[in-house]
């Protein structure tokens, strides 16, 4: 897809949303007055996820010209270019395949018919090969026939990447705890900073301890010297407790039985000293914030099984097919893609709320974060020409109800638009009675979950219909402070609620979250898929660093802002 993109702000409806946006008056309390049937009609159904847009700044009208823009744009196009391997990330000219990567095997009941060629390579297969090759590491792993060099069984498995090599898989894990194998745990080693490494391997066991080293590119510097740092600490702890001798051999056994690699880049990780039948490779065509239905979400397929992480790769399927065949009015990342740009591009939305009402998701804003931004930080389009919309929405979080009692009162009263995602799963994974209550609201015997999901029906309810001056008034409230008690409501949010928390919804939110990523990307004609804004900072450390181990000729050159806080940090550095 090397045209250039439709610019959708000449289009007649865009124009129609702009004149709709100047002095847009929403009114939530109203437009369900006079609409009974408003949540039923815009509430629907992607795989397990009943979403509700009703309380979203919403009018059919406004609407009827977000799916006219889709269609300028041509979303279903696009998608299905990018599903059948065309190389839509045109600036690093590659195809977009993550769909493929939870294509079920042989591509069985899908179109294009199975196998998936994309440039000569059979996708299916080779996914499926790797795959297989993961769930027999995974059980190898799981029921101890894979051991540490001296016989014992791993009881700990630490992820070695950053950015998508990281944050999919922290995420992921994170959510699915409750059916990560007993005996087992992960952690997840991401930053440079020295702290994090020490921390997490501090209370470790070398001989039960593995290593997954997950870069794309095998040649992050953060990640392979975390790598290089975690090999060190493995050498010296076998051979302190005289577990290994200190001699070449014993070395590069140790490494065999204790690191294994995941990267597109075979050839660096067999230089590292990884052997390559311990690596499990992925291909140029999977973004790192797209990957962790590829071979870097292995850290998940050890701790939950290969069979759940099968049923989180389908759980992401069924949402690509809903996105590949739902109607575009019925489409919910379609919808929920569209319904970001209103508000970002006519509403002047600066960034958007994620607030899971399940705390197995504390990494989802985290996730999100990269998934959105690094792919629609853009400020210029696909064929090189500038943007013609402001483009990218600062996506940030935390769960509920932690973030109600820090952040949701500028959600709630500030002067700004912060369109909110509640995400909500009806079945806890570890139901608690509160068996005394509080002598009050709390009945002995309280369902937490419930008393916690209240939370989430209210919180919405609160934003969208607010409550008057009037309303407070009625509470018997002091004139003076009627201002500060009243709500203008209208704050917009939409609702996601799942069955549980299950391998299979996690992928389903996900995807979800992928492809409104997709859309947003779409209507804005930029490559969602490269990254090169983060090149230059990792370029910048390293040409700082000589300046930074005191080296006075590198020193010398630095701007003079750069120059005197690192003369500080070299005179303070003990
Ligand atoms: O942050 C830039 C980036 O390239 C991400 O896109 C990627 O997920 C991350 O660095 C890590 O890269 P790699 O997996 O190659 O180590």
């Amino acid at each position: 897809m090397t045209d250039s993109p439709v610019d959708p702000t000449t289009s007649s409806a865009w124009q129609a949303l702009d004149g709709l946006a100047e002095g847009f008056s929403p009114d939530l309390r109203g437009w369900f007055e006079s609409d009974p049937g408003r949540a039923e009609r815009w509430t629907f159904q992607a795989a397990d996820l009943t979403v509700d847009l009703s309380k979203n700044l919403l009018t059919d009208e406004v609407l009827g010209h977000l799916l006219e823009i889709a269609r300028t744009v041509d979303v279903p196009g696009r998608y299905a270019a990018m599903i059948r391997g065309e190389h839509i990330n045109v600036t690093e000219d590659r195809a977009v395949l993550h769909t493929a990567l939870r294509r079920p095997k042989g591509g069985e009941g899908l179109e294009p018919p199975a196998p998936l060629v994309v440039d000569g390579q059979d996708v299916d297969h080779d996914v499926h090969e790797v795959l297989d090759r993961i769930a027999v590491f995974a059980n190898a792993v799981r029921d101890g026939s894979w051991t540490g060099v001296t016989g014992k069984r791993i009881e700990t498995v630490v992820n070695i990447g950053i950015g998508g090599s990281d944050l999919g898989p922290v995420m992921v894990y994170e959510a699915l705890k409750p059916y990560v194998q007993p005996g087992l745990a992960a952690r997840f080693v991401s930053n440079i900073d020295p702290s994090d490494i020490y921390e997490k391997t501090a209370d470790l066991d070398p001989e039960t301890t593995l290593f997954i080293v997950a870069s794309k590119t095998f040649g992050t510097l953060e990640t392979l010297t975390n790598a290089r740092l975690a090999r060190q600490w493995l050498w010296e702890g076998l051979a302190k407790s005289g577990a290994i001798a200190d001699t070449d051999d014993a070395r590069r056994d140790a490494v065999g039985k204790h690191f294994v690699a995941v990267s597109t880049a075979l050839d660096k990780v067999e230089a590292f000293g990884i052997d390559p039948k311990n690596a499990f490779g992925f291909w140029d065509w999977v973004g790192g914030r797209y990957s962790v239905d590829s071979a870097v979400g292995t850290v998940v397929a050890v701790a939950i099984g290969p069979d759940r992480f099968a049923e989180f790769l389908a759980g992401f399927h069924a949402v690509d097919e809903h996105m590949r065949t739902a109607p575009l009015e019925a489409n919910v990342p379609v919808l929920m893609g569209l319904l970001n740009v209103w508000y970002a591009n006519f509403l002047g939305a600066q960034s958007h709320a994620v607030l899971p009402y399940a705390q197995y998701l504390h990494r989802f804003a985290a996730y999100l974060q990269q998934l959105t931004m690094e792919s629609n930080g853009k400020s210029v389009r696909w064929d090189g020409s500038p943007v013609v919309t402001d483009t990218g929405e600062v996506f940030w979080g935390e769960p509920g109800t932690n973030g109600q009692h820090a952040f949701y009162q500028l959600i709630h009263q500030g002067t700004r638009l912060i369109p909110a995602d509640f995400i909500a799963v009806a079945n806890p994974a570890h139901a608690l009675q509160d068996e005394q209550g509080d002598g009050g609201a709390v009945r002995p015997g309280a369902d937490v979950h419930s008393l916690f999901l209240a939370n989430f029906f209210a919180q919405t309810k609160a934003l969208a219909f607010g409550k008057t001056a009037d309303e407070v008034r009625a509470e018997g409230t002091a004139e003076a402070v009627v201002p500060a008690r009243t709500f203008s409501g209208n704050r917009p949010t939409t609702s996601i609620l799942a069955p549980a928390l299950t391998p299979s919804v996690v992928g389903q939110l996900i995807a979800l979250y992928e492809h409104i990523t997709f859309v947003e990307g779409t209507v804005w004609g930029i490559d969602s898929f490269d990254q090169w804004g983060v090149e230059l900072g990792k370029k910048l450390a390293l040409e700082v660093t000589p300046a930074v181990e005191g080296d006075r000729d590198a020193l010398a050159t630095q701007d003079p802002s750069t120059k005197s806080l690192i003369a500080k940090y070299l005179e303070l550095r003990r």
